[in-house]
């Protein structure tokens, strides 16, 4: 079987955790490589609804291995929360969930410098999700960072937390003029947590690259392409490589061994949080997407901005992330709409304004009729099927999968990706 990557091709919430569902079916394990509990990943499972921050969408299977790879960064409050979530739920984890020793922990203080800072940039704040993510990736770039392996010892992280909330509570005094931190709190607190979780944590890279050799692996990907650190719509970005370089450094995996990318694309665009967004509809059109599409972010309840696909950032997409077809989820969002258009072409975008020069679109007759919970390709309406097509030949890609609905039941696979 194949081990394949998902990514998702725009701005986050393209419908990630669902695809990553339906295709664990067959899957063996399932790996997160990048991001935090910024993320959420919505499955649905006849009416249940689970919504998944950093345990992987694979954890709903029995027989899926769900790896937690070095590139996240790990709040243990909220892996705590899930993993008692999961349980209540009924879902067992021992000998399923694995966490690398060299992810770097949130600490509360991250979370107070990340929300002190959203505040200090008033009009200018990137609308992050508060959960501390950018100031942790700085100090693991910055080398101050605390790793899961560091928990083994409490000499060494008593010291390596008193110097690194020593800084944080510096900053967060007498640069934000916020309260500091209680540094024995954090230490009791995290040491109490991590005797909880240590059974799980392993020394990931061999182990991700020995289920790889063996086959049928998913690599899950956070949040979306134009959310990269590198590619994306800087600074309105999140702290990690989202991309395709994410799947490789955040895991370890030997790249070869990996044979198929999948894009997930949401059949419409949406965006949280502030920043460019070319292809946006500030109207009657976007507000009546958002309404049908439900487009209310899964982590921090905030109304997402909706607007037509974006095609030029697709062709972006499919290049930098090498990828080999596209998953097009929410198809059945547009079904009453008249007409469709696609966002196909820009110019430059004014990143202090957010206004985009020379704006192409073209536009399609609308369908108008039911997709919801369809499962074969020939059973969509014609327009629909030009509506895809127009998609493939635009962008030079192949739509390889479909979704029509939130359950796990309602999808097209054209192709089984996870054959060879
Ligand atoms: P992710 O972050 O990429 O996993 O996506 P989210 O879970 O944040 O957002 C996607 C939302 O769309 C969730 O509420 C899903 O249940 C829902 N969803 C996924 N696929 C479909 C689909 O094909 N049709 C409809 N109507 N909803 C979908
Ligand atoms: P999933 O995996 C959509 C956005 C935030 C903000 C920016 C930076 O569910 O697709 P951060 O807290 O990461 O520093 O915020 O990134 N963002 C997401 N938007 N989906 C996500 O995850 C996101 N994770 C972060 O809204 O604009
Ligand atoms: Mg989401």
């Amino acid at each position: 079987m194949n081990n394949i990557f998902l990514i998702g091709t725009h701005w986050g919430d393209e419908g990630k955790g669902k695809v990553v569902d339906v295709l664990s079916e067959k899957a063996s394990a399932c790996v997160r490589f990048q991001g935090g509990h910024n993320a959420g990943h919505t499955l649905v499972i006849k009416d249940k609804k689970f919504i998944l921050h950093l345990i992987p969408s694979g954890i709903l299977r029995d027989n899926v291995k769900s790896v937690i790879g070095n590139g996240v960064v790990v709040s243990v409050d909220a892996l705590m929360s899930e993993i008692n979530e999961l349980k209540t739920a009924g879902i067992s984890l021992e000998g399923k969930l694995f966490i690398s020793q060299n992810c770097h922990i949130i600490l509360p203080s991250h979370i107070a410098l990340d929300k002190a800072r959203e505040i200090r940039l008033g009009k200018k704040s990137i609308g992050t999700t508060g959960r501390g993510i950018g100031p942790c990736y700085e100090d693991k770039v910055s080398r101050k960072g605390i790793r899961f392996l560091d928990l083994q010892n409490p000499d060494i992280f008593h010291k390596k937390l008193s110097s690194l909330m020593e800084y944080h509570n510096f900053l967060l005094k007498e640069y934000f003029h916020e309260s500091p931190i209680e540094v024995n709190n954090v230490e009791d607190e995290i040491l109490k947590k991590y005797e909880e979780v240590s059974s799980f944590i392993i020394d990931t890279d061999e182990y991700i690259n020995d289920l790889c050799k063996v086959g049928g692996v998913l690599f899950e990907g956070a949040q979306g392409t134009m959310l990269d650190i590198d590619h994306g719509t800087f600074p309105y970005v999140t702290s990690s490589n989202t991309t395709l370089p994410g799947v490789v450094s955040g895991t370890g995996v030997n790249m070869g061994l990996i044979k198929y990318g999948l894009g997930i694309t949401k059949a419409y665009s949406t965006r949280v949080g502030h920043g460019p967004f070319p292809s946006e509809l500030k109207n009657e059109i976007g507000m009546k997407i958002g309404e049908i599409g439900g487009e209310v972010g899964a982590t921090t309840g905030r109304t997402r901005r909706c607007g037509w696909l974006d095609l030029k950032v697709l062709k972006k997409s499919i290049r930098i992330n090498n990828l080999s077809g596209i998953a097009l989820t929410k198809i059945d969002v547009l079904d009453q709409f008249d007409e469709i258009s696609i966002c196909t072409n820009y110019g430059q975008i004014n990143y202090e304004t957010f206004d985009v020069q020379d704006l192409e679109f073209i536009t399609l007759p609308g369908w108008k009729s039911s997709t919801l919970g369809i499962r074969q390709f020939d059973k969509l309406p014609i327009n629909a099927k030009k509506y895809i097509e127009t998609i493939e030949n635009l962008a030079n890609t192949s739509v390889d999968i479909i979704s029509t609905g939130p359950d796990r039941e309602q999808i097209i696979q054209k192709i089984n990706i996870l054959d060879d």
